[in-house]
């Protein structure tokens, strides 16, 4: 199948079939301590932040989502102008396609012309520098849409439930290892849906990582999305494959944890977030930006005034969470008490972090 079908294939698939865990994300063992004198006016309340050299608004950024298609072109304008409007980031979805096709650039570079001032994150695949790509091919995704950063995208659950799947993952570090060394910009390695562990964001630190985007598990799930194609083209084998390991990964709220245990450089949490509320949680576990795809992708289809409606409404859920929380700003919200119950907690003692840590803080 050509990249620029599956492209297609990717949002029809994704707008029109179930694809979401089946997990939660763990949001819903997470809560933020309610303080009934927050001692803050709401009006005072700052979201606003700094990531990767750019001021945004609000801590939010449109994960990763699309190019190469004249549909995507669309989807990517609609997206950037908001975003520019807004004031928050964007991800352009992997640029594979434009690098091996420099006809279709337009459709990513529509993103940096709609949204001239904002934090714009480039996106290139591990599977691509298992197959020989290296500083040329990164500095020309930066090139193509002026990257503040550029996103690695680890998909290697994808790769292995997908007809024809590119699986190779031998010697990746290394390999990210000689791009950060000279590329210039900041490089965030990120998952795709099933999330980062402690153990692989300690490597990736070492190779130079300057941040992760988490998306775990909880939120759309690249096994269902390559289960529906599967079946689609008639591959029982993997369509099979697909629908096991639908829920695979580490729920996001865990993921979150473990990263943020094990670097310090920036983490932007995604993978299932839907509303101000998670967001918040995300941020007060130690998240510096929250990142959302499939439903920005949902309003994005349906127009501009839809997706900044949703927009505007997560960034107002955000600010009153944190005014509930008893924080001003962003660096407040990373040091109230945050109780993490049920099978989160029950996962997080499991692999040697105490969230008892996080319910006591800053008495
Ligand atoms: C239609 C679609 C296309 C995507 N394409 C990419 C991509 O090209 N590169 C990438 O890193 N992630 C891609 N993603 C993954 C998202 O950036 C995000 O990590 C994942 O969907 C989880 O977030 P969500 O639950 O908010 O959708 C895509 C997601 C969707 C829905």
């Amino acid at each position: 199948m050509s990249i620029m079908k599956r492209k297609q294939r990717h949002i029809r698939v994704s707008l029109e079939e179930n694809v979401e865990s089946d997990i939660p994300t763990g949001f819903g063992d997470v809560s933020l301590v309610h303080r009934a004198i927050p001692e803050i006016d709401l009006k005072d309340v700052d979201a606003s932040t700094e990531l990767f050299g750019k001021k945004l608004s609000a801590p939010l950024i449109i994960s990763a989502i699309t190019g190469g298609t004249e549909e995507a072109e669309k989807i990517n304008k609609t997206l950037a102008t908001v975003a520019g409007r807004l004031g928050i980031g964007i991800g352009v979805g992997s640029q594979r396609i434009a690098i091996q096709q420099p006809e279709v650039e337009r459709t990513f570079r529509v993103v940096r012309s709609a949204a001239p001032k904002a934090l714009v994150i480039g996106n290139i695949g591990c599977p691509q520098l298992s197959l020989g790509w290296g500083i040329k091919e990164a500095r020309k995704a930066v090139e193509m849409v002026d990257a503040d950063a550029l996103a690695i995208h680890m998909n290697p659950l994808q790769e292995a439930v997908q007809v024809g799947g590119d699986t190779n993952f031998k010697g990746i570090v290394k390999k990210i290892k000689a791009l950060t060394a000279d590329l210039g910009v900041p490089v965030v390695m990120k998952e795709t849906g099933a999330g980062i562990s402690f153990e692989d964001a300690r490597r990736l630190e070492g190779a130079g990582a300057a941040g992760f985007e988490i998306s775990g598990l909880g939120g759309t799930s690249w096994s269902a999305v390559e289960h529906h194609i599967a079946h689609e083209v008639g591959d029982g084998q993997m369509e099979y494959l697909g629908k096991v390991l639908w829920n695979w990964g580490i729920p996001t709220a865990c993921s979150l944890v473990e990263v943020r245990s094990a670097s310090k450089g920036k983490v932007i949490a995604s993978g299932g977030l839907r509303n101000g509320l998670d967001a918040a949680k995300a941020l007060a576990l130690g998240a510096d930006a929250v990142g959302i795809a499939k439903p920005f992708l949902q309003k994005a289809i349906k127009g501009e005034e839809d997706l900044e409606k949703y927009i505007e409404t997560i960034i107002a859920e955000i600010r009153i969470c944190l005014f509930l929380s008893g924080a001003k700003n962003l660096s407040e919200i990373n040091k109230v008490p945050v109780v993490v119950t049920g099978w989160s907690a029950e996962w997080l003692k499991a692999r040697g972090f105490d969230p008892a840590h996080y319910a006591t803080r800053g008495r």
